[in-house]
């Protein structure tokens, strides 16, 4: 009727789960179907098929067998590390979006070939990191200009895993990296979100292990890094492990007017010297923080404008960490070469 005013709802999107099977794909099955059609399931594992008959959706062992067979918007990818690139670029060859666990990828080449692929195709990639949907993290952020100039952070991230790592995490080829991409991935993309440089930090590296097949295999358990921006001369350290003593994960920065401290479930504004004067907490489930992540992405698959943004933060964060995995390889030639 004229006058009449319709609310065009979107359609919803159709999803193909990659890796639904695992830990990461099960959990976020249920929150993907809150705002999508889950229309299939590729995962090579025993367990998959009667999971995905328990959901309801078709099952495939292989993603070019789902390319043939069912048609979906985008595809949201929860595989080992080794896969990623090859999952990501056949999907973006047929045209799909991706929305994938991190790392967004493993080398600067491929998060170039990647970014070049999707621009192409016209289509969004978008890496789950749930910092940047956390209340408390976005508090750090929107707050961060408070605390003056930012000189120094200290960032801690230990798990407390009382044996070694296992599955792909503890095959080279399959994790492509030890815990400094699985988990320090998470801290490189906080602190170039809180720090937006054009270029990587410089990098001091010490990489640890706590057992002695992850160190043949070249996988640390543990790193630490020293970090300083030559353009503002902020600096800071960061340490990552997987068995520690105790759970943790803890950010301070200081600022030339105050300092800035963040922990799960609590962020708060010190002025110089330490007296708080602003906090932050929050106690929700996690889940409710990848429901609106989730949920975000699913909304920005079309919108180029976004993309970009997302693309260019994420391959600084690449960027970085690919630079110290380089940055060792090349010492440990060089050891090699004065051994020889
Ligand atoms: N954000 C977080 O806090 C967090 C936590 C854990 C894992 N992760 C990330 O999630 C991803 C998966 O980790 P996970 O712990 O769930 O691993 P997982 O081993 O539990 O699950 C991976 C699944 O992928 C399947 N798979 C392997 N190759 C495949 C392929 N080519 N196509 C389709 N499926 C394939 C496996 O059969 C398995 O079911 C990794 O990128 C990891 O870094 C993120």
């Amino acid at each position: 009727m004229p006058g009449d005013r319709v609310k065009k709802t979107r359609p919803r999107p159709r999803v193909l789960v990659v890796g639904f099977a695992g830990h990461q794909g099960t959990e976020y099955l249920p929150i993907v179907r809150e705002s999508a059609d889950v229309v299939g399931g590729v995962d090579p594992a025993p367990a998959a098929s009667p999971l995905a008959d328990a959901w309801g959706f078709p099952h495939y062992d292989t993603l070019g067998q789902a390319l043939e067979n069912v048609d979906f918007d985008a595809a949201v990818v929860t595989v080992p590390h080794s896969e990623h690139f090859p999952v990501c670029t056949q999907l973006l060859a047929h045209g799909r979006h991706v929305i994938k666990e991190k790392p967004f990828a493993v080398t600067e080449r491929e998060a170039r070939h990647l970014i070049h692929l999707a621009q192409r195709a016209d289509r969004s990639v978008f890496t789950l990191l749930q910092r940047n949907f956390d209340p408390v993290f976005r508090f750090a952020r929107e707050n961060l200009a408070r605390i003056g100039t930012p000189y120094w952070f200290s960032y801690d991230y230990h798990f407390n895993l009382a044996h070694p790592s296992t599955g792909w995490r503890a095959s080279r080829e399959r994790a492509r990296g030890g815990v400094l991409l699985d988990m320090g991935y998470h801290l490189i993309d906080v602190l170039s979100g809180l720090f937006p440089e054009p270029e990587p930090p410089r990098v001091h590296s010490a990489f640890v292990h706590q057992y002695q097949e992850m160190r043949d295999r070249r996988l640390e358990d543990l790193v630490s890094l020293m970090c300083s921006y030559p353009s503002t001369g902020l600096a800071g350290s960061l340490r990552v492990s997987r068995h520690n003593y105790e759970k943790v994960e803890h950010l301070c920065v200081l600022g030339t007017e105050g300092a800035l401290n963040v922990a799960p479930g609590v962020a708060v504004l010190h002025s110089v010297g330490g007296l708080p004067l602003e906090r932050r907490t929050w106690d929700g489930p996690k889940t409710d923080v990848v429901r609106s992540m989730i949920a975000h992405y699913l909304g920005h698959l079309d919108d180029r404008y976004y993309r970009q943004g997302h693309l260019q933060s994420q391959l600084t964060t690449v960027r970085t960490i690919d630079g110290i995995y380089r940055d060792r390889s090349r010492e440990r030639n060089k050891l090699a070469d004065r051994c020889a």
